[in-house]
């Protein structure tokens, strides 16, 4: 069981009020907050050896290097990759998804090759796919959706076949928390000799992930979700693959020789980590994964998901909020609805009256809007130190959100 009230101790940001109410802070889906370790150990970065990495001989640049390179060997046992090498530092989920379709994806696609994308991505994995087909003359496919906003292995397995290149897929859908088959959509797009990306935004904050168990073959995340700081996240690759990729940043410590008319890489990772890399990003990475190590990926899931069903509940008990996507035991801690009537913007902005923090909009994820039916939804997603007292504060303000707006919107 997690000690809820000891991890809010741990979180400086919580202990405030918003607008004359306790903040509920329920946008961690955007990015989460940051425990104390995250925050000093960024600090101590900048306080005590601040300097470049790899390339000084001195001492604090080796103290920074090994900071660096140890944050590296976290990531590793982190997501189990099988070896070092396989951890690219990027800027987050969308810079590493962007460099395996331009690289991988611009080399390896012809006219008449397919790739297969889900209605539900993220624009991070969707756009930088469009980009890619738009420039190599290969096509997007979609695997449809089931009734309840879930993919099925069957139409999966329909939708991939011995055209298919590259099936990239999000692990956990940040609008409707759907977790998704990756492990036997994996088993698929290999079966077909296609290559697996997975979008791990969503799901690497929550939940144990293995890469090895996955078998996927790129797999991306941020670490601003996940307790870390913004501006770093990780591309993880099968060691064969990044090294036939080419470099998509040029210049820094990522060339090995060069001469007035051209130029050598370094090995992976290092060819993909062009100029000064995001040192303080990474040492605050390694901090925020120990911190989610010592509570346990498995209890952080378990609790979110008892706070998904617990608002589930709640917000089940009002028949004019309709919530979308699959029911709470097949959901990650995410929760998408509307006020029949009103429109989530003004459902977010009462709610933040009340000190309560969703999103509200499209959340990235226009052609997943269609999908609904809708322009916009309201979002609430939790993380490690939400309560059920949270969820009541939701409730209660989404109660005065009908009041206040009830009559202007009702049909
Ligand atoms: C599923 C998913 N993919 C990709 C991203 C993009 O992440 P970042 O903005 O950190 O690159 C997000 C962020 O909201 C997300 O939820």
């Amino acid at each position: 069981m997690l000690n809820v009230q000891d991890v809010r101790e741990q979180f400086p940001i919580l202990d405030q009020e918003v607008n004359g109410s306790p903040l509920v802070y329920l946008d961690n889906a955007a990015t989460s907050q940051k425990p104390i370790a995250v925050i000093e150990a960024i600090e101590d970065y900048y306080r005590r050896y601040n300097s470049n990495v790899h390339r000084g001989v001195h001492t604090l640049s080796s103290v920074a290097t090994d900071g660096y390179e140890g944050a590296r060997d976290k990531v590793q046992s982190f997501i189990n990759a099988g070896q070092r090498e396989e951890i690219v530092f990027t800027r987050g989920t969308t810079t590493a998804i962007n460099t395996v379709a331009a690289s991988y994806g611009r080399a390896n696609l012809k006219s008449g090759d397919e790739i297969v994308l889900t209605p539900m991505e993220h624009h991070s994995n969707l756009i930088p796919w469009q980009q890619v087909a738009k420039a190599t003359g290969a096509e997007l496919k979609y695997i449809p959706l089931q009734a309840d906003g879930t993919v099925s292995v069957e139409s999966a397995r329909s939708t991939i076949n011995e055209r298919t290149k590259i099936v990239a897929m999000v692990h956990v859908s940040n609008v409707l928390g759907t977790m998704n088959p990756i492990k036997e959509v994996t088993k698929i797009a290999h079966e077909n000799q296609a290559i697996m990306v997975v979008d791990g935004a969503q799901s690497t904050p929550h939940t144990p992930v293995d890469v090895q168990e996955l078998d996927c073959d790129f797999f991306a995340f941020s670490a601003h979700k996940m307790c870390g700081p913004t501006g770093i996240g990780v591309l993880y690759g099968k060691k064969a693959l990044l090294e036939d990729m080419e470099p998509f940043e040029f210049g820094g410590e990522m060339i090995d020789e060069v001469g007035l008319y051209d130029a050598t890489w370094k090995e992976v990772p290092h060819k993909f980590e062009g100029g000064t890399p995001i040192i303080a990003g990474a040492i605050g990475l390694n901090a925020a994964i120990d911190f989610l190590n010592d509570i346990g990926l498995d209890t952080i899931k378990n609790h979110e998901q008892q706070l998904a069903s617990y608002a589930m509940d709640q917000l089940g008990r009002h028949d004019d909020i309709e919530v979308y996507g699959p029911p709470a035991n097949e959901r990650a801690g995410i929760i998408t609805f509307n006020i029949h009537g009103v429109h989530p913007h003004d459902t977010a902005t009462v709610l933040d009256t009340k000190g309560v923090a969703i999103r509200a909009g499209h959340h990235c994820a226009r052609p997943l809007m269609n999908w609904l039916d809708v322009a916009a939804t309201a979002r609430a997603s939790f993380y490690l130190y939400n309560t059920e007292a949270d969820v009541d504060a939701l409730v209660d303000a989404l109660v005065t959100t009908k009041e206040y707006f009830g009559d202007v919107y009702a049909e």
